[in-house]
């Protein structure tokens, strides 16, 4: 808080959530470095066991980072040059640029306005035949309609690989979302909620035997798979970063639940037709708020209202993939308005590790207040 009251609330606070981690770290390091063990030692191997253990997967193989982990999931999944894969316009570019990377089309169809995620409805006409995958984003640590999302593609013999960059503990049905689909893939970026202090990243498999090919392509070997032969390089997780995610992963479920707490405070304040509403309903869901986003028809006027009074806020994906230069090498499936309307009226606000709940209450109220003046005076 400042001199004249104002808050002074910045989106991310990096630093001082791993403020209490950093004894721990400091010694762990001084370790590290007289051992020699600086890639793919002891710390990659536990935290992987300890991930995969915790996401209900046979494996998880650590790697580079978030954008390594999509294109090694995806090429292991038999992506090939030429495939469609169909996904969302509504996310980060490193979603669909593993898809280019690859020569397959990424395929847009439109999301769900309650809770921006990929919309089931608008899979299934855009299906082809030369469909291989589908690929769902937990967007915002939102979970997708994996049920729906697994069947339909059991039904068409399609591969499901999911992007949870943005999802370490968001729950589907009771389970770790992870252990939905042929593979998930995480960032370790230092703003997702496990972070690391650099890149990094990992594939959940619930298969051994794509962890296997994974674990040898990060490593330089080759690997012969459906009468290819893929070529190695290197994609491996750094050990530092592994040692510094496994600490911060002890206080993960307390970090969660202050997060969890900040949600709560900005629900009771925002409007259910403004913000995240889960469509099939709580139960066994759990959303882990990466991002708290609120919907609004002037956003600009919301977002410059907040900044007056110090909060910082941010607008996502705007534009969404459709209208973004990547859309040259994507296949645009239908009318995609409530991609298009997120990306005009979505706006991010303060939430992490760190954030005050005295903080979260002001904000929510300046929030709810500004939000309630402009549904009146659309009324009137
Ligand atoms: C939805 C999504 N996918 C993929 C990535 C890529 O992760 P990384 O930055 O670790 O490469 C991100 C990172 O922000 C993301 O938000």
């Amino acid at each position: 808080m400042n001199t004249q009251g104002k808050l002074r609330v910045s989106r991310y606070d990096l630093g001082t959530p791993m403020m209490p981690c950093k004894d721990e770290i400091l010694a762990k390091f001084e370790k590290f470095l007289v051992s020699g063990q600086y890639i793919l030692g002891h710390e990659v191997q536990q935290l992987e066991k300890e991930l995969a253990a915790e996401c209900g997967v046979a494996e998880a193989v650590g790697v580079a980072s978030g954008s390594s982990a999509l294109f090694l999931a995806l090429a292991m999944a038999g992506v090939r040059p030429g495939d469609e894969v169909i996904t969302t316009p509504y996310t980060f570019e490193a979603t669909i640029e593993a898809l280019i990377l690859l020569d397959a089309t990424p395929v847009l169809v439109d999301i769900q306005p309650t809770d921006l995620n990929i919309d089931l409805k608008k899979i299934e006409a855009a299906i082809t035949d030369k469909t291989r995958a589908i690929l769902p984003v937990h967007i915002f640590g939102a979970p997708c309609d994996m049920h729906g999302i697994e069947a339909l593609a059991a039904e068409h013999g399609l591969e499901v690989v999911v992007d949870m960059a943005q999802a370490f503990g968001t729950m589907y049905d009771g389970k770790p979302c992870a252990s939905f689909g042929r593979m998930n893939t995480l960032s370790f970026y230092p703003t997702k909620n496990l972070p690391g202090i650099g890149d990094g990243g990992m594939v959940f498999c619930r298969d051994a035997e794509d962890a296997d090919r994974i674990r040898k392509i990060r490593g330089h070997q080759a690997v012969r798979m459906n009468g290819h032969l893929y070529c190695g390089w290197n994609s491996r997780l750094d050990e530092v970063q592994a040692m510094v995610i496994r600490i911060r992963h002890s206080r993960f479920a307390a970090e969660q639940k202050d997060r969890d707490e900040v949600g709560r405070i900005y629900d009771s304040f925002i409007p259910r037709a403004n913000r995240l509403v889960m469509p099939n309903g709580c139960r066994g869901m759990r959303v882990t708020h990466h991002q708290y986003w609120v919907r609004a028809e002037d956003r600009k006027g919301l977002q410059s209202l907040l900044s007056t009074q110090g909060i910082d806020t941010g607008v996502y994906y705007d534009p969404p993939m459709n209208r973004h230069d990547l859309a040259e090498y994507c296949r645009i499936f239908g009318p995609l308005d409530e991609a298009e309307r997120a990306g005009r009226e979505i706006l991010v606000l303060p939430i992490h590790a760190a954030l005050p709940f005295d903080d979260a209450r002001r904000i929510g109220e300046m929030v709810g207040k500004f939000l309630a003046r402009s549904a009146t005076s659309a009324n009137s």
